[in-house]
């Protein structure tokens, strides 16, 4: 069994470089089911999630050539339906965007119930809707997801009860090659469902208004193959800004788009971070005492979710009393537990965490990654305490960030992998 190992309270200094965008690329790759032509998918992160999109993929009977790194070529031409295998779709919550791009393709689809990080009742209702929206029956038995349509996908206007990331990318999947026009309301505004938008239209898609709260997708026949380049990723780039600021350190983390990272900037400077943005870096750095705040997560462009277990193991660095409100999923707390073995003073009351912070009570543990960002918040928590950690499940933190543990020793960080 692999851990991690850290040796912490070391300042670091240099600069790291942000992989492509995890939650754009898996939905980019499964996206491609649609496509009936030859793509090449550059500036992929290398990390598990990926694998299992690309195996995916490649047990439906797409060809998959590695061409270097972080570029695949995919060639989707000779996928059967309804061939997702059940092993590999349990791995990933993101599978259920075979759904979606299945109908689009072949008018049906069958699915295994995807799984992923646990953070209570993951519900795919609205995903559910907005397929029945489009003319398909939808049947969820023996743990699989069956969707079926008479004659193909057929356009129609969508309101989501409720603002989810998924849901809209697979909507927006299902009513690519619609007869008709589709008008999803209240939608996600997620960059990661601009990104795909972005990649259907260059394949030949008529999407209009990603980013925003209407889309508006316009059917089309076919799709062709395109070359096209994953954004980067901002809750990878917003974690390293945390740990710039958990550990005294001055870090460069470059190949951003520094928009997507306002509401993290934000609340960085309000603790008392500095950050200096250039067109494609930011630089982070922090000298003084960290300031106690309010942190309440929501959809973009709010404050992530998936920045959640990072911030609030800042906030206990932060001397005095913080809160961190969760407005997105109803368990996103099970890391709390975690932070508690290395000193962490914290209530949790439904979706609020009330952080008594103490700098001088933190201190090295055993401590697990229960969750991919929680995972990366020990991270941060042991780099961050003049003791020895280590870290168990990490194979959490291997599906979103790509060699952490290069990128952190690169910057003077004492971080290695042990084998058990
Ligand atoms: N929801 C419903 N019904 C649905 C779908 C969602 O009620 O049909 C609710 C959820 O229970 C939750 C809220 O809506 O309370 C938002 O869920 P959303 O559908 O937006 O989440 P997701 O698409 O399943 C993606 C990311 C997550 C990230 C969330 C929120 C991917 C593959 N995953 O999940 O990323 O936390 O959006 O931003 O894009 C991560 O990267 O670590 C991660 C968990």
């Amino acid at each position: 069994m692999d851990k991690i190992a850290i040796n912490g309270g070391k300042p670091l200094s240099g600069e790291i470089v942000v992989s492509g965008m995890k939650n754009a690329a898996v939905a980019i790759l499964l996206a491609n089911i649609m496509v009936e032509g030859e793509c090449i998918i550059e500036n992929l992160p290398n990390i598990s999630d990926v694998t299992i999109s690309l195996d995916i993929l490649s047990a439906m009977g797409a060809k998959i050539e590695h061409i270097a790194p972080g570029s695949v070529r995919i060639d989707s031409t000779d996928i059967l339906p309804c061939s997702a295998p059940d092993e590999l779709v349990k791995k990933m919550r993101a599978s259920y965007y075979v759904l979606g791009a299945e109908l689009a393709r072949f008018g049906r689809s069958t699915v295994a119930c995807p799984g992923g990080c646990d953070f209570g009742v993951r519900p795919i209702d609205q995903h559910i809707k907005g397929f029945e929206a489009l003319g398909a029956t939808v049947s969820v038995t023996d743990n699989h997801i069956v969707a079926v349509t008479a004659s193909g996908v057929i356009g129609d206007s969508v309101f989501m009860d409720v603002v989810s990331v998924g849901a809209t990318i697979n909507i927006m999947l299902a009513a690519v090659k619609a007869k008709g026009v589709t008008v999803i309301e209240n939608a996600a505004r997620e960059p990661h469902i601009v990104d795909t938008a972005n990649f259907l239209n260059a394949c030949g898609a008529k999407i209009s208004g990603a980013g925003t709260d209407v889309i508006k997708i316009t059917g089309v026949p076919t799709l062709h193959g395109v070359t096209y380049a994953i954004i980067p990723d901002m809750i990878e780039a917003g974690t390293y800004m945390v740990l710039a600021a958990s550990t005294y350190s001055k870090l460069k983390i470059s190949n951003v788009i520094p928009k997507h990272l306002d509401s993290i900037t934000a609340k960085l400077v309000e603790m008392g971070a500095e950050v200096l943005e250039d067109d494609d870096s930011v630089t982070v750095y922090r000298s003084g005492e960290l300031t106690p705040i309010t942190v309440k997560t929501r959809p973009y462009p709010g404050f992530p979710t998936d920045m959640n277990p990072q911030m609030c193991t800042l906030m206990c660095l932060a001397n005095g009393k913080s809160r961190m409100i969760e407005g997105v999923w109803d368990n996103r707390f099970r890391y709390v537990e975690e932070l508690k073995r290395m000193g962490a003073d914290i209530d949790v009351d439904d979706t609020t965490a009330t952080i008594n912070g103490n700098p001088g009570k933190m201190k090295g543990a055993n401590v697990r990654a229960v969750d991919l960002r929680a995972g990366a918040a020990m991270v941060i928590a042991g780099l961050s305490v003049k003791d020895h950690t280590e870290i168990e499940d990490i194979f959490h933190i291997q599906r979103g960030y790509e060699d952490i543990i290069g990128k952190l020793q690169a910057v003077g960080a004492d971080i290695k992998i042990i084998t058990t």
